[in-house]
């Protein structure tokens, strides 16, 4: 057991608990605080839903004994909380709830929309949402009630407060009230390689820093290559990154960094992360690595990444497997759901369909020869490819041949 000492409902608590019990159970069953519902205490339905040092996070998978010394609020908290009054109101005026399973939730998060946007807008709602689900309601009235109480409160001349005004981070802080920026600056180059004339070239200079992954794991697969074309292959960035599935480039790539953009969706939540990785490669022994960073305005979201591969001879030299380590930190919204065993799937897929299009453009390389086409390739045209040979596959597929 540990000792533990939190504010909950503005009252101080000190209690021993067991280093795997989550917040959402300890406040459930030593506080009796069951307000805090749980559903499927995996970080993905958002019913348990609370304040933790102002800020949304989800009690399922906070620790209680990671809040020590935490300020947290939960949905008896704010019973006389003026925009909770008004959202109540509201919910029940707009037929917002029918069971009420995830309403606490629902509510806390709808108050943390009231505070902070500046105009009712439903999209901006819907997505400030979409990590509460509701089985019954359809959202319609949910999202009409969160409209409405923002509306009358901008009407009233109250206005958002920017960041909700949060200034701090509580010991298990989602990292929602981090700047983003920050977490994305790119770090002058201790040395520069080159040196450009113009500042969009110097760019090119700067470097990605290293960093610690929070979670690594490790996925292979085998191509029917030998490692030399493969190494050579890795070394065409816009080509490998036309591999990659929800990457898109968004600059032109030199052989040390690429600035693109990934699409990734993890439980409710899509982002679309911006950033740049700097590539490093070591032709001694066919490794290389990729270090990356990126952020999500949406999901304010931000993540380091990095890639690790060496390609290893089978088959006599005729074949390669490619290891991979894959290291990442998330921050942030997506932090509070993306479970390892989420983030593991969709790196197990990912690595699928990059072995399957590393395969097609291999085998393409292979056939024509032409170096001119290859560096011609770009994301786009890779996936108008890929849509091109599965739509030619379907259509074989339908007729039978
Ligand atoms: S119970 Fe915590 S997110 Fe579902
Ligand atoms: S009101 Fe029943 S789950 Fe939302």
């Amino acid at each position: 057991m540990t000792e533990i000492a939190l504010t909950v409902n503005a009252r101080d608590v000190e209690a021993a608990v067991e280093p795997r019990t989550h917040l959402a159970d300890f406040l459930r069953d030593s506080l009796n605080l069951t307000g805090t519902h749980l559903g499927c205490e995996h970080g993905v339905c958002g019913a348990c839903t609370l304040l933790l040092d102002d800020m949304p996070a989800r009690s399922c998978i906070t620790y209680a004994v990671a809040c020590d010394g935490a300020r947290i609020t939960t949905i008896e908290g704010l019973d006389d909380d003026e925009i909770a009054g008004e959202l109540r109101a509201a919910f029940a005026r707009e037929h917002a709830l029918q069971c009420g399973y995830c309403t606490p939730g629902m509510l806390i998060s709808a108050r943390d929309l009231v505070l902070r946007l500046a105009e009712p807008d439903e999209r901006s709602i819907r997505v400030g949402l979409s990590g509460n689900l509701c089985r019954c309601t359809g959202y319609v009235g949910i999202v009409r009630a969160v409209r409405s109480v923002i509306e009358q409160r901008r009407k009233r001349g109250v206005p958002p407060l920017p960041g909700g005004n949060r200034s701090a981070l509580g010991p298990v802080g989602s990292g929602n009230g981090t700047n983003a920026s920050t977490n994305t600056a790119i770090v002058p180059a201790a040395r520069a390689e080159t040196r450009h004339e113009d500042d969009t070239r110097r760019e090119d200079t700067t470097a990605i820093p290293d960093f610690t992954p929070a979670k690594i794991f490790e996925e292979h697969f085998t191509v029917p290559y030998p490692p030399d074309k493969v190494f050579e292959m890795f070394g065409d960035v816009a080509r490998i990154a036309g591999c990659l599935p929800g990457v898109a480039l968004t600059g032109v790539p030199t052989p040390q960094r690429l600035e693109g953009l990934i699409r990734v969706k993890l439980g409710p939540i899509s982002a679309n992360f911006h950033g740049a990785a700097r590539i490093e490669r070591v032709p001694e022994n066919l490794s290389g690595r990729i270090v990356g960073m990126g952020s999500d305005q949406r999901s304010r979201s931000s993540t380091q990444g990095e890639i690790r591969y060496r390609l290893v001879p089978s088959e006599q030299g005729a074949a390669t497997r490619v290891e991979l380590s894959i290291g990442y930190s998330l921050r942030g919204m997506l932090a509070q759901i993306a479970r390892e065993g989420l983030v593991r799937d969709l790196a197990a897929r990912l690595t699928a369909d990059f072995a399957r299009n590393l395969d097609r453009h291999l085998s393409g390389v292979r056939r024509d020869g032409s170096a001119a086409e290859a560096q011609n390739l770009n994301a786009v045209s890779l996936l108008i490819d890929l849509v091109r040979t599965r739509a030619r596959k379907a259509i074989r597929q339908i007729l039978g041949r």
